[in-house]
Protein backbone atom coordinates (compact mmCIF):
# COMPACT_ATOMS: atom_id res chain seq x y z
CA UNK A 1 0.00 0.00 0.00
CA UNK A 2 1.33 3.39 -1.05
CA UNK A 3 1.15 6.14 1.19
CA UNK A 4 -0.72 9.49 -1.00
CA UNK A 5 1.87 12.31 -1.31
CA UNK A 6 0.60 16.01 -1.74
CA UNK A 7 3.13 18.27 -2.23
CA UNK A 8 2.57 22.11 -2.92
CA UNK A 9 5.06 23.47 -6.29
CA UNK A 10 4.93 26.77 -4.71
CA UNK A 11 7.50 28.33 -7.83
CA UNK A 12 7.84 31.56 -7.80
CA UNK A 13 5.43 32.92 -5.35
CA UNK A 14 5.54 34.09 -1.31
CA UNK A 15 8.40 35.80 0.09
CA UNK A 16 9.95 34.37 2.73
CA UNK A 17 7.81 36.39 5.80
CA UNK A 18 4.61 35.62 3.63
CA UNK A 19 5.98 31.88 2.98
CA UNK A 20 6.33 31.49 7.07
CA UNK A 21 2.63 33.30 7.66
CA UNK A 22 1.09 31.08 4.97
CA UNK A 23 2.33 27.69 6.72
CA UNK A 24 1.29 28.77 10.33
CA UNK A 25 -2.36 29.21 8.55
CA UNK A 26 -2.13 26.14 6.61
CA UNK A 27 -0.77 23.89 9.38
CA UNK A 28 -4.00 23.88 11.96
CA UNK A 29 -6.16 22.48 8.83
CA UNK A 30 -3.61 20.08 7.10
CA UNK A 31 -1.60 19.04 10.16
CA UNK A 32 -3.99 15.86 12.15
CA UNK A 33 -4.91 14.31 8.37
CA UNK A 34 -3.65 11.07 8.52
CA UNK A 35 -2.38 8.88 5.67
CA UNK A 36 -2.13 11.36 3.60
CA UNK A 37 2.19 12.70 3.14
CA UNK A 38 1.95 16.48 2.89
CA UNK A 39 4.88 18.49 1.69
CA UNK A 40 5.20 22.40 1.01
CA UNK A 41 8.07 23.32 -1.64
CA UNK A 42 8.82 27.05 -1.43
CA UNK A 43 11.50 28.94 -2.56
CA UNK A 44 15.35 28.59 -1.63
CA UNK A 45 14.44 31.92 0.78
CA UNK A 46 12.19 31.17 3.11
CA UNK A 47 13.15 27.23 3.11
CA UNK A 48 15.00 28.11 6.42
CA UNK A 49 11.70 29.88 7.74
CA UNK A 50 9.09 27.37 6.79
CA UNK A 51 11.44 24.45 7.78
CA UNK A 52 11.26 26.20 11.28
CA UNK A 53 7.72 26.62 11.17
CA UNK A 54 7.12 22.96 10.42
CA UNK A 55 9.33 21.66 13.00
CA UNK A 56 7.91 18.42 14.73
CA UNK A 57 4.76 18.39 12.37
CA UNK A 58 3.72 16.34 9.56
CA UNK A 59 3.89 18.54 7.29
CA UNK A 60 7.08 18.08 5.17
CA UNK A 61 9.21 21.04 3.42
CA UNK A 62 10.68 20.43 -0.11
CA UNK A 63 12.69 22.54 -2.37
CA UNK A 64 12.37 23.65 -5.85
CA UNK A 65 15.83 22.88 -7.46
CA UNK A 66 19.22 21.79 -6.47
CA UNK A 67 22.55 21.21 -8.47
CA UNK A 68 24.44 18.01 -8.66
CA UNK A 69 27.70 19.09 -6.93
CA UNK A 70 29.01 19.20 -3.89
CA UNK A 71 30.04 22.49 -3.75
CA UNK A 72 31.80 25.02 -5.75
CA UNK A 73 32.49 28.07 -8.84
CA UNK A 74 28.54 27.37 -9.61
CA UNK A 75 27.18 30.98 -8.80
CA UNK A 76 23.59 31.25 -8.22
CA UNK A 77 23.45 27.37 -7.30
CA UNK A 78 22.01 25.50 -4.18
CA UNK A 79 24.43 22.35 -3.12
CA UNK A 80 22.42 19.32 -1.65
CA UNK A 81 24.47 19.48 1.22
CA UNK A 82 23.10 23.19 1.78
CA UNK A 83 19.33 21.35 1.56
CA UNK A 84 20.08 18.75 4.35
CA UNK A 85 18.24 19.37 7.90
CA UNK A 86 15.79 21.93 6.02
CA UNK A 87 13.88 19.57 3.51
CA UNK A 88 13.21 16.07 3.02
CA UNK A 89 12.16 15.89 -0.31
CA UNK A 90 13.41 18.11 -4.21
CA UNK A 91 11.83 18.60 -7.25
CA UNK A 92 14.04 18.33 -10.25
CA UNK A 93 13.23 18.06 -13.92
CA UNK A 94 9.89 20.21 -13.24
CA UNK A 95 8.96 21.52 -17.20
CA UNK A 96 9.33 25.22 -16.31
CA UNK A 97 13.02 24.31 -15.10
CA UNK A 98 13.44 22.06 -18.48
CA UNK A 99 11.89 24.96 -20.29
CA UNK A 100 13.34 28.42 -19.82
CA UNK A 101 16.96 27.09 -17.77
CA UNK A 102 17.95 24.12 -20.43
CA UNK A 103 17.32 21.52 -17.79
CA UNK A 104 18.75 17.97 -19.47
CA UNK A 105 17.05 14.81 -18.59
CA UNK A 106 21.17 14.38 -18.43
CA UNK A 107 21.41 16.46 -15.33
CA UNK A 108 17.89 15.29 -13.55
CA UNK A 109 19.51 11.87 -13.21
CA UNK A 110 23.02 13.85 -11.72
CA UNK A 111 20.59 15.79 -9.55
CA UNK A 112 18.83 12.47 -8.49
CA UNK A 113 21.81 10.34 -7.49
CA UNK A 114 23.30 13.77 -5.58
CA UNK A 115 20.01 13.56 -3.70
CA UNK A 116 19.73 10.33 -2.75
CA UNK A 117 23.65 10.04 -1.79
CA UNK A 118 22.66 13.09 1.19
CA UNK A 119 19.40 11.12 2.11
CA UNK A 120 17.10 13.54 -0.02
CA UNK A 121 14.15 12.32 -1.59
CA UNK A 122 13.76 13.46 -5.79
CA UNK A 123 10.68 14.32 -6.81
CA UNK A 124 11.61 13.84 -10.16
CA UNK A 125 9.01 15.53 -12.76
CA UNK A 126 8.31 14.28 -16.20
CA UNK A 127 6.39 15.11 -19.22
CA UNK A 128 5.33 15.78 -22.94
CA UNK A 129 4.51 19.31 -24.65
CA UNK A 130 1.36 19.66 -26.38
CA UNK A 131 2.60 19.36 -30.01
CA UNK A 132 4.11 15.87 -28.40
CA UNK A 133 1.10 15.14 -26.98
CA UNK A 134 -1.03 15.93 -30.55
CA UNK A 135 1.75 13.36 -32.42
CA UNK A 136 0.90 10.42 -30.53
CA UNK A 137 4.34 10.54 -28.84
CA UNK A 138 3.15 10.75 -25.32
CA UNK A 139 4.11 7.07 -23.97
CA UNK A 140 8.13 7.47 -26.14
CA UNK A 141 8.85 10.89 -24.59
CA UNK A 142 7.67 10.48 -20.78
CA UNK A 143 9.42 6.94 -20.66
CA UNK A 144 12.65 8.23 -22.17
CA UNK A 145 12.87 10.55 -19.57
CA UNK A 146 11.75 7.84 -17.14
CA UNK A 147 14.52 6.31 -18.36
CA UNK A 148 17.04 8.68 -18.62
CA UNK A 149 16.22 9.91 -14.76
CA UNK A 150 16.77 6.72 -13.45
CA UNK A 151 19.97 5.95 -14.94
CA UNK A 152 22.17 3.75 -12.64
CA UNK A 153 20.25 4.09 -9.63
CA UNK A 154 20.05 1.01 -7.92
CA UNK A 155 16.79 -0.37 -7.00
CA UNK A 156 17.23 -0.10 -3.23
CA UNK A 157 16.89 3.93 -3.85
CA UNK A 158 13.27 3.58 -6.17
CA UNK A 159 11.23 3.45 -2.64
CA UNK A 160 12.47 7.07 -1.81
CA UNK A 161 12.21 8.54 -5.15
CA UNK A 162 8.67 10.08 -6.23
CA UNK A 163 7.71 10.49 -9.89
CA UNK A 164 5.14 13.11 -11.01
CA UNK A 165 3.97 12.81 -14.06
CA UNK A 166 2.78 16.71 -15.83
CA UNK A 167 1.90 16.89 -18.80
CA UNK A 168 3.19 20.87 -19.74
CA UNK A 169 0.00 21.79 -21.80
CA UNK A 170 -1.97 20.94 -18.52
CA UNK A 171 0.88 23.10 -16.36
CA UNK A 172 -1.40 26.33 -15.32
CA UNK A 173 -3.38 26.07 -18.18
CA UNK A 174 -6.64 24.71 -16.63
CA UNK A 175 -6.50 22.53 -19.47
CA UNK A 176 -6.22 19.18 -17.18
CA UNK A 177 -5.46 16.09 -18.25
CA UNK A 178 -8.47 13.58 -17.90
CA UNK A 179 -8.22 11.14 -14.88
CA UNK A 180 -8.41 8.18 -17.68
CA UNK A 181 -4.87 9.62 -19.50
CA UNK A 182 -3.32 10.27 -16.15
CA UNK A 183 -3.98 7.09 -15.13
CA UNK A 184 -2.84 5.44 -18.47
CA UNK A 185 0.33 7.33 -18.51
CA UNK A 186 1.03 6.32 -15.16
CA UNK A 187 0.42 3.15 -15.34
CA UNK A 188 3.11 3.32 -18.57
CA UNK A 189 5.27 4.78 -16.08
CA UNK A 190 4.89 1.65 -13.71
CA UNK A 191 5.51 -0.58 -16.72
CA UNK A 192 8.64 1.16 -17.50
CA UNK A 193 9.97 0.61 -13.20
CA UNK A 194 9.15 -2.99 -13.78
CA UNK A 195 10.51 -3.84 -17.04
CA UNK A 196 14.27 -2.35 -14.82
CA UNK A 197 13.96 -3.46 -11.46
CA UNK A 198 11.00 -5.60 -11.36
CA UNK A 199 6.92 -5.19 -9.98
CA UNK A 200 8.16 -5.24 -6.77
CA UNK A 201 9.87 -2.58 -6.68
CA UNK A 202 7.88 -0.87 -8.92
CA UNK A 203 4.92 -1.01 -6.84
CA UNK A 204 6.29 0.82 -4.12
CA UNK A 205 7.30 3.83 -6.25
CA UNK A 206 4.65 6.88 -5.79
CA UNK A 207 3.84 8.67 -8.94
CA UNK A 208 1.84 11.82 -8.69
CA UNK A 209 -0.24 13.28 -11.47
CA UNK A 210 0.39 17.27 -11.57
CA UNK A 211 -1.32 20.10 -14.66
CA UNK A 212 -4.22 21.61 -13.12
CA UNK A 213 -5.23 19.42 -10.19
CA UNK A 214 -7.55 21.43 -7.84
CA UNK A 215 -10.35 20.59 -5.42
CA UNK A 216 -12.92 19.71 -8.19
CA UNK A 217 -10.97 17.31 -10.03
CA UNK A 218 -8.88 15.57 -7.35
CA UNK A 219 -11.31 13.02 -6.11
CA UNK A 220 -11.27 11.44 -9.73
CA UNK A 221 -7.52 11.70 -10.13
CA UNK A 222 -7.22 9.78 -6.42
CA UNK A 223 -9.66 7.49 -7.31
CA UNK A 224 -7.31 5.61 -10.27
CA UNK A 225 -5.20 2.84 -8.91
CA UNK A 226 -1.64 4.00 -10.21
CA UNK A 227 -2.01 7.68 -9.46
CA UNK A 228 -0.65 8.33 -5.72
CA UNK A 229 -1.17 11.40 -5.12
CA UNK A 230 -0.34 15.23 -6.86
CA UNK A 231 2.18 17.72 -7.52
CA UNK A 232 0.12 21.11 -7.22
CA UNK A 233 1.19 24.70 -8.34
CA UNK A 234 -2.12 27.48 -8.13
CA UNK A 235 -4.46 25.15 -6.16
CA UNK A 236 -1.49 25.03 -3.61
CA UNK A 237 -0.85 28.84 -2.90
CA UNK A 238 -4.10 29.30 -0.85
CA UNK A 239 -5.22 27.65 2.55
CA UNK A 240 -8.38 26.49 1.67
CA UNK A 241 -7.74 25.04 -1.84
CA UNK A 242 -5.12 22.93 -0.40
CA UNK A 243 -6.43 21.89 2.33
CA UNK A 244 -9.73 20.58 0.15
CA UNK A 245 -6.87 18.37 -1.85
CA UNK A 246 -5.45 16.55 1.48
CA UNK A 247 -8.92 15.49 2.63
CA UNK A 248 -10.10 14.31 -0.72
CA UNK A 249 -6.94 12.68 -1.39
CA UNK A 250 -7.38 10.96 2.34
CA UNK A 251 -11.45 10.38 1.42
CA UNK A 252 -10.02 8.94 -2.37
CA UNK A 253 -7.79 6.77 -0.90
CA UNK A 254 -9.83 5.45 2.09
CA UNK A 255 -7.45 6.57 4.67
P1 LIG B 1 -0.45 23.82 -11.72
O1 LIG B 1 1.12 23.49 -11.68
O2 LIG B 1 -1.10 23.00 -10.63
O3 LIG B 1 -0.55 25.30 -11.46
O4 LIG B 1 -0.95 23.44 -13.08
C1 LIG B 1 1.56 22.18 -11.47
C2 LIG B 1 3.08 22.15 -11.43
O5 LIG B 1 3.72 22.83 -12.24
O6 LIG B 1 3.67 21.43 -10.61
Amino acid sequence: MRTPIIAGNWKMHKTAAESVDFVRELLPHIDSIAGVEKVVCPAFIALTGVSAALAGTQVKVGAQNVHWEEKGAYTSQIAPGMLVGLVEYVIIGHSEVRQYLAETDENVNRKAKALLAHGLKPIIAVGESDAQNSAGLTEQVVSGQVRAALTDIPAESLPQIVIAYEPIWAIGTGKNASPEIAQNTIAGIRAVITELYGADTAQQVRIQYGGSVKPGNMTEYMSQPDIDGALVGGASLAVGDFTQLIQKAAEAKGV
